[in-house]
């Protein structure tokens, strides 16, 4: 697909057609677009666990408010810190903002393969964390979905351009 039209036609999926499995070159490229990301003093502070086994799917979509939609995709896979202390010369964590850069380059590919995902940011982290055998001092950013889309939602609506963007200066 052309670069932008990926972009474009990015919708959060939030239903899988869960007979269809990813194959392992495409996953194994979804992947390597995390590996590949750039990630503040390329600490690259992360651990994904791609979660296949239907069972812990089950499990982990209960610990996110039950949705269990989120068991059908073809992986689910954490997104997990393994340098939260690092700070940026600005003073902020980079530790968020790394893990979802790269889930958001994963998003980016496996669309490009006509595969959907969804950022699940609502959950109950130290039951996950327990379920998914996480180290206490690692903390768990975020889930992906990646999976074949059952569902070609809407797109949502966005603040127009002028109202997110000014030039030189800040302006309202
Ligand atoms: C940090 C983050 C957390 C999110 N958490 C959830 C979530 O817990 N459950 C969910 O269904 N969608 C979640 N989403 C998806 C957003 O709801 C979605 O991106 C937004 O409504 C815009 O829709 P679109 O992605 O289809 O353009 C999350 C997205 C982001 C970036």
């Amino acid at each position: 697909m052309e670069f932008y039209d990926v972009i474009l036609k990015r919708r959060s999926i939030r239903a899988y057609k869960k007979e269809m499995k990813i194959p392992d070159e495409i996953l194994n490229r979804i992947l390597e677009s995390a590996r590949l990301a750039p990630s503040a003093n390329n600490l690259q502070p992360w651990k994904f666990i791609v979660i296949k086994d239907a069972e812990i799917k089950k499990e982990v979509a209960k610990l996110c408010k039950g949705r269990m939609w989120i068991a059908d995709a073809g992986v689910v896979i954490a997104g997990v810190a393994t340098q939260p202390d690092y700070r940026m010369g600005s003073g902020q964590e980079a530790f968020r903002i790394d893990i979802a850069t790269a889930f958001a380059q994963m998003t980016l590919t496996a669309n490009n393969e006509s595969l959907g995902c969804c950022w699940i940011g609502s959950f109950s982290a130290d039951e996950c964390k327990k379920l998914l055998g996480i180290p206490q001092q690692f903390p768990l950013v975020g889930f992906l979905t990646v999976g074949y889309p059952d569902e070609i939602p809407s797109p949502k609506e966005r603040k127009r351009i002028e109202e997110i963007v000014c030039y030189d200066k800040w302006s309202e």
